[in-house]
């Protein structure tokens, strides 16, 4: 006798969907999912946006018709949402452990104790800017003392924008991102220190300082070194590497090329049929660009570095529960940025140019 059918994963994989998809078509024009590209297919699958933080900050700053907005990322994302979200639209974020360790290595009060020190040693002429990847209260912290918040997309774009308002800036959390912006603009070791955030203590620096850089970093992108590059061109001859900002600056150096997800997806598109290409970002980005372009050889610059912890931590089941929340009208996972600290990141959110074109153009 046959055994009766049993739910397996998968089976209860497609259930899942097909009730995701039924909530999605129920809520219609009052609901927009975002979906970052580190997430998984499972749940990339749903999303009305994928993008970099850039891209999905326009988006959540002009659906004005959404009353709700699901993020599908970390937490700097789903507060970077609601800050610049209009009054009535309220976001959540699918599992409310998704944060970003890189995000956690500036904290603000050691953030504002730098920020005196160096004011004792300099003055006051010095701009923050604090890339994207950052808790609201120290995105606040930029819009009160005339700064501004960056991504990995105008990363340059907003440095330029602050040396030409100060005679220096102080760049955090990503010492990479940072390094490898100044060095893209041109500046030269001797204008760039770092400040240690475990010692409290400024490395270098003197008059020539023009950019001051934060000692954090992402172990997902520090797990990339050269020497898998060297390996990658040893045994694939003619291939190029694309790699994101927040690698090493000898990652980026060895590299072809550099960029946020953003690029790195045109980069990998605008290539040639045939072309092989290594890419330094996180897998599941990889893994997709791999599906969709067959024509190329696409391959992760190292396959053993892990994936990203917390955007794993957003699945189809939380997903599902999310918009079960949201059809309820109930507040589990809902993400509301106290709204003292808004104002100043709103303010600093908004200095990005894109950001504001975005509201100005009313972009969708
Ligand atoms: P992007 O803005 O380039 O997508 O990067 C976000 C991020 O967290 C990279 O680790
Ligand atoms: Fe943060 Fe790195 Fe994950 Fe990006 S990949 S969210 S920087 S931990």
């Amino acid at each position: 006798m046959n055994a009766p059918a049993r739910a397996t994963g998968p089976v209860v994989m497609e259930e899942t969907a097909t009730r995701i998809e039924r909530l999605r078509t129920h809520l219609g024009e009052r609901l927009v999912i975002l979906g970052h590209h580190y997430q998984s297919d499972e749940v990339i699958r749903h999303a009305d946006f994928v993008g970099d933080s850039l891209k999905l900050s326009r988006v959540a700053a002009s659906r004005k018709k959404a009353e709700a907005i699901v993020f599908c990322g970390v937490r700097f994302m789903a507060e970077t949402a609601d800050i610049l979200s209009g009054p009535d639209q309220r976001v959540f974020l699918p599992n409310s452990r998704a944060g970003c360790p890189m995000a956690d290595m500036a904290r603000p009060e050691e953030v504002r104790h730098c920020w005196s020190e160096l004011a004792r040693l300099w003055g006051s002429d010095i701009i923050p800017i604090t890339y994207v990847n950052s808790s609201a209260e120290l995105k606040d912290f930029c819009g009160r003392a005339g700064g501004a918040v960056c991504t990995s997309s105008n990363a340059e774009e907003v440095m330029t924008w602050a040396l030409d308002r100060g005679k220096r800036v102080l760049f955090f959390p990503d010492r990479c991102l940072g390094l490898n912006t100044a060095h893209g603009l041109g500046l030269g070791a001797e204008e760039i220190c770092t400040w240690n955030r475990e010692s409290g203590v400024l490395l270098g620096g003197g008059q020539a300082t023009k950019v001051i850089l934060w000692n954090g970093f992402c172990f997902v992108h520090n797990a990339f070194s050269p020497s898998d590059i060297e390996r990658l061109r040893r045994e694939i001859p003619g291939i190029k590497v694309v790699v994101h900002p927040e690698c090493t600056r000898e990652v980026v150096q060895a590299a072809d090329d550099y960029g946020s997800t953003e690029k790195i997806i045109e980069c990998i598109s605008n290539a040639t049929p045939g072309s092989a290409w290594a890419v330094g970002t996180e897998i599941h980005l990889v893994k997709r660009l791999a599906a969709l372009h067959p024509d190329k050889t696409i391959l992760s610059l190292n396959p053993i570095v892990p994936p990203c912890f917390d955007m794993g931590l957003i699945d189809p089941a939380n997903l599902l529960r999310t918009l079960e929340v949201v059809v309820e009208g109930g507040t589990e996972g809902l993400v509301q940025v106290e709204p003292e600290i808004a104002v100043g990141a709103r303010r600093a959110l908004e200095r990005m140019p894109a950001v504001t074109a975005a509201r100005e153009l009313g972009y969708h």
